[in-house]
């Protein structure tokens, strides 16, 4: 699913009431995801964007660039970056009893959370268009500022431990 290509004030809009459609058909369905399940589809969903980012940075050390594989982790990227803000319903978060790393900041400050999953989704965008391209130096330059989306949003929206 693919709802904020960029994030405009609509699109915020847009994005909170995909969330509040989403949140409200998973509560009316006879199969509701627990809490928990919430929390482990999340965090399944990051192993996979690890790996996939792994992936990417694993075909640089070879001499000729594999421009297929890249492009399709690329897009692996994008797809995953966009879809990221939308596994942070409310109430998932600490402080609600399930084990989880996602501070509450994530929905005290919505803006400032949303602007970090845009850093990680402006440069998977720049990766897909650079394998595109078969462009070797914006690839290098959009994979360094994908470590750094990572990093920036960890450091403010992830804590050290689980329950609190
Ligand atoms: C917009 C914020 C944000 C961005 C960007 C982000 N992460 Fe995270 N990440 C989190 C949060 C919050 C958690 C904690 C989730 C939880 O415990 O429920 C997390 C957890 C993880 C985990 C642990 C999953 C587990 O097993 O519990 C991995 C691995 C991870 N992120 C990798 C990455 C990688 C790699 C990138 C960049 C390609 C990235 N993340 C980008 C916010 C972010």
């Amino acid at each position: 699913m693919r709802f904020i290509p960029i994030l405009r004030n609509s699109d915020r809009i847009r994005v909170f009431l995909v969330s509040a459609t989403m949140i409200l058909g998973a509560l009316g369905s006879a199969h509701a995801a627990s809490l928990p399940q919430i929390v482990h589809a999340r965090q399944e969903h990051f192993r996979m964007l690890g790996r996939t980012a792994k992936s990417l940075r694993d075909q640089f050390g070879r001499r000729r660039l594999n421009w297929a594989a890249i492009g399709s982790d690329a897009q692996a990227l994008d797809r995953l970056a966009s879809e990221l803000p939308s596994w942070f319903p409310p109430g998932s978060g600490q402080g609600h009893g399930v084990k989880t790393r996602a501070r509450a900041v994530i929905w005290t400050n919505p803006q400032a959370f949303a602007q970090a999953a845009h850093m990680l989704l402006f440069r998977a965008q720049g990766l897909t268009r650079a394998a595109a391209h078969h462009d070797r130096r914006a690839l290098m330059l959009n994979a360094r500022a994908l470590g750094h989306a990572c990093g920036s949003c960890h450091s403010r929206f992830r804590a050290h431990s689980g329950w609190w």
